[in-house]
Parts: structure tokens; sequence; C-alpha cells
């Protein structure tokens, strides 16, 4: 059984004065059957960590390198360091503003993992790949371009987030969720063998709300979701994380 995962991508949000909502969260989600991460800008992770020490906290990039001359660069290292037990690689908006293709995306999600750091990889197509029926294919070549040979159930997750339904209100319809996330399913079954490919969660993203958060968490080898907008506000995210406490 894969536990479920409720985690949040703050984005290029949030100050101290955001810090204040991670308590009401540990307090109303603390024991729960979901496991939670919050991404916050690296600038605040030691502060969240003080203000919700019990909340896994996870990084949105990082340098592929451990060290060295590259300004304005964090290395997995220096977030574990600042507290984070995870990092987001590969989001759409990076691939988008930053150019990271695929081998780079891999190159960060091996330092994580040397860093003992969890690696949440997301792929996801354009529209217009979609509506050339390129949709499997973008997404398999992405998810075997940047995920690394030494994945597990313990150290990787997936995020599957289709670049149109990012902040846009759209959502792929169940079907196509479901379509995706068994087709994912089933390249790191055969690339990982049954263990670890069954290991492996799979998360989905873009647009999730608490109106739909139900829906798509029925859908089948969805395990949990990978929240931008909602994330920013508790009214928002609590009753996602509920949602997914009781799928
Ligand atoms: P939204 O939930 O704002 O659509 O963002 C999804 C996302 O990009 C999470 O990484």
């Amino acid at each position: 059984m894969r536990r479920k995962l409720a985690a949040g991508n703050w984005k290029m949000n949030g100050t101290a004065a955001n810090l204040a909502g991670l308590s009401a969260l540990t307090e109303a989600h603390g024991n729960a059957s979901a496991d939670l991460l919050i991404c916050p800008p690296a600038t605040l992770l030691s502060r969240a960590a003080d203000a919700a020490p019990t909340i896994p906290l996870g990084g949105q990039d990082c340098h592929a390198n451990t060290a060295g001359a590259h300004t304005g660069d964090l290395s997995a290292a220096m977030l574990k360091d600042a507290g984070a037990s995870a990092v987001i690689l590969g989001h759409s908006e990076r691939r988008t503003d930053h150019g990271e293709q695929d081998a780079a995306v891999r190159a960060k999600a091996d330092a994580a993992l040397d860093a003992g750091l969890t690696a949440v990889i997301c792929i996801g197509e354009t529209l217009e790949q979609r509506e050339a029926g390129d949709t499997l294919k973008v997404a398999g070549n992405q998810l075997s371009g940047s995920t690394p040979d030494g994945a597990t159930g313990a150290n990787t997750v997936v995020a599957y987030e289709p670049v149109w339904a990012i902040g846009t209100g759209k959502v792929p319809t169940l079907d196509q969720i479901a379509e995706v996330h068994n087709f994912l399913r089933a390249e790191l079954v055969a690339r990982f063998g049954a263990v670890t490919g069954n290991a492996i969660r799979l998360l989905y993203g873009g647009s999730v709300k608490p109106g739909n958060a139900a829906e798509i968490f029925a859908v089948s080898n969805v395990d949990g979701a990978l929240v931008g907008g909602a994330s920013l506000k508790v009214a928002d995210f609590s009753p996602i994380i509920a949602a997914l406490e009781q799928a």
C-alpha cells in the first residue's frame, strides 16, 4: 500500500507572515492517514521548520553539484541543512523559465538522492502536445529521462502535472488522469520491477481545489496531489488534505 501524499508547492510566494498557517495544518492533520509536504520558497525553509517542526518540508529546485561557483543556486545538502526532507525537481515552470531538460532534472534528482532528500519529479504535456495526441509519449519520455536509476518508493515521487492545467482552473477529465497515471505506473513497473515500480507514488497536479479533490483522489493510481495556488491558504489546502485522508 502506498501512503497518500498531499504536497503544497508555494512557488515564488510567501514571506514570514505566511508561516502562521503551518501550525493550523499540523493541528488539523498532524496524525492523519496521509503524508503532508510543504514546499515554501527556500528563504522560508528554516523558519518553517522552527514554526512547524512536525511538517515535512521540501525545496523547489536544487543544483546538480554539491558545492561551488554557482551564484544564486542551492545544493541539495543546503536544502537539507535548512530543514528540507524533499525537493521538487523538473517543475514545468523551471523547464520553461530556465530551459531545464530531462537530463538536467535527472542529474538534480541524483544529487537529491545522494543528499538523502526525496525527489519529487514533475512531468506533464503542454496543450499543444495533448492536442497532437502525444501525451503518453511526452509523459513517458520525461519519466524515463528525468527519473534516476536509484529511484525507490522511499526516495522518489512522480508528479503528473499537465502544463495546461497549472494555474488555469482547467483539469483533465478523470478518464484522462487515469489513462496517464495507469500508463506511468506500467512504465515504472517495467523499468524498476513490480516491487519498486508499485511503491513509487504518483501525484496529480494542476488546478486541484477543494471542489475537485475527492473525485481526483478516487482515480486509479492517483496517490495524492501536488497543489499550487490552493496550498497557499489553509482554508483551501485543509479540505484538500481531508479529502485525501478519506480517499
Ligand atoms: P496549481 O495548483 O496552482 O494549478 O499549480 C499546480 C502546480 O504547479 C503544483 O506544482
